[in-house]
């Protein structure tokens, strides 16, 4: 059996974390060196707009990087529409897309064409959709959804001008019995840790309601963010996509012309060595660990840092922070950052920042 046929699955295929939150966050200014968990590389490549000298994108798992990594060349490779088409963000035929893989191939590393000439289908679909949360999304948006709303409603909160709009829809229209039913069938622990999530990622949850608390974010998202003007919402609903930052008219060229910064890394990120770095995404990992194991990588991290680096992550589900470590970790306020939180779904933002190491006192 050959080494790609025990190719880890793809999670996630667009992120799932607010670039802008990151980016206001981390503050980067240029030349400073960051490491990024990879995941599906959004944001990765968003932070190139700050000018960084190098990003390290860093994931453990291979075929996350090989999705980087086909992003990567696909915005370098091909005008920004073709790319928008090809990674399925716009509309294009399968065969179009298997051949405009067979031109990108070339420049792809043996660990990409491990991973995707075994997803040609998944190609010719759009790479976009084809994450387990993605594809458990669209599950939700195909069998789900048209239970709980109809298209007039689901349009009208898609269009409504204003966020006193979207509240009355709310209470009158969307927050009904079956909604709430159903919600919590489907974002309940059973049915997503067999179809939408890695299932490491339940083991430190302990006895949390993970549905109840989805059910409550999911009133914060369609009643205090604009709902057609967000991204990660109107896909979930609709299936369109509005450009992320790294396929925007706005932004890729920047992105584009700053690619080389990008270094591709697979690693635990226990095991990152490579310091010192300036700011750390460490989008939500630290809640598949213990608390224990929690601070201990949060430890090892200050050790790659340079005094006054950046660290921010996201809290879903398990609340996790350097709270056991303020000798070497200090807190800064993100109630601003949460609030505008765009990816409605996370309990909370955390941003610290690393202190001088500590002088030792004999
Ligand atoms: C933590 S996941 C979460 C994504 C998103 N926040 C969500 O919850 O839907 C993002 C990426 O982190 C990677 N990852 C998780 N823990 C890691 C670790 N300790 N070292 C390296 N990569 C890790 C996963 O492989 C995945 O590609």
């Amino acid at each position: 059996m050959t080494g790609a046929a025990f190719a880890p699955p793809l999670l996630y295929s667009r992120c799932w974390e607010d670039d802008a939150v990151l980016r206001r966050g981390l503050e980067v200014t240029p030349g400073e060196r960051v490491l990024s968990i990879a995941s599906a590389g959004d944001n990765t490549l968003a932070l190139l707009l700050d000018d960084p000298g190098e990003v390290i994108a860093v994931d453990r798992n291979a075929t996350q990087l090989a999705l980087v990594e086909l992003k990567m060349i696909a915005l370098r490779e091909l005008v920004l529409p073709d790319c928008r088409r090809f990674l399925g963000a716009e509309v294009a035929t399968g065969e179009w897309r298997r051949r405009t893989y067979a031109r990108l191939r070339p420049s792809l590393s043996e660990r990409a064409r491990g991973a995707f000439d075994r997803r040609v289908a998944t190609l010719e679909r759009g790479v976009l959709g084809a994450g387990k949360l993605e594809r458990y999304l669209t599950l939700f948006r195909r069998a789900v959804l048209p239970l709980v709303q109809t298209p007039g409603t689901v349009r009208a909160m898609l269009t409504a001008p204003d966020l006193a709009t979207q509240q009355e829809l709310w209470d009158r229209r969307w927050d009904n019995a079956r909604w709430r039913a159903l919600f919590r069938v489907f974002f309940g622990r059973a049915l997503m840790s067999r179809l939408g999530r890695d299932p490491a990622f339940f083991a430190q949850i302990g006895e949390a309601d993970v549905a109840e608390s989805l059910l409550g974010r999911s009133r914060r998202a369609f009643t205090t963010l604009s709902v057609g003007e967000n991204p990660w919402l109107v896909w979930i609903l609709t299936g369109r996509t509005l450009p992320p930052t790294y396929l925007s008219d706005a932004f890729a060229p920047l992105i584009r012309s700053r690619l080389d910064r990008v270094t591709l890394l697979e690693s635990d990120l226990d095991t990152v060595t490579g310091g010192p770095f300036d700011a750390f995404n460490l989008s939500d990992c630290l809640e598949y660990l213990t608390a224990d194991a929690s601070d201990a990588l949060l430890r090892r991290l200050c050790d790659l840092a340079r005094p006054g680096a950046r660290m921010l992550y996201w809290n879903l589900l398990v609340p996790r922070d350097g709270g056991r470590l303020r000798d070497r970790l200090d807190p800064l306020d993100t109630s601003d950052l949460h609030a505008a939180d765009r990816v409605f779904f996370y309990d909370r933002v955390v941003l610290e920042r690393a202190a001088p190491v500590p002088t030792k006192t004999r």
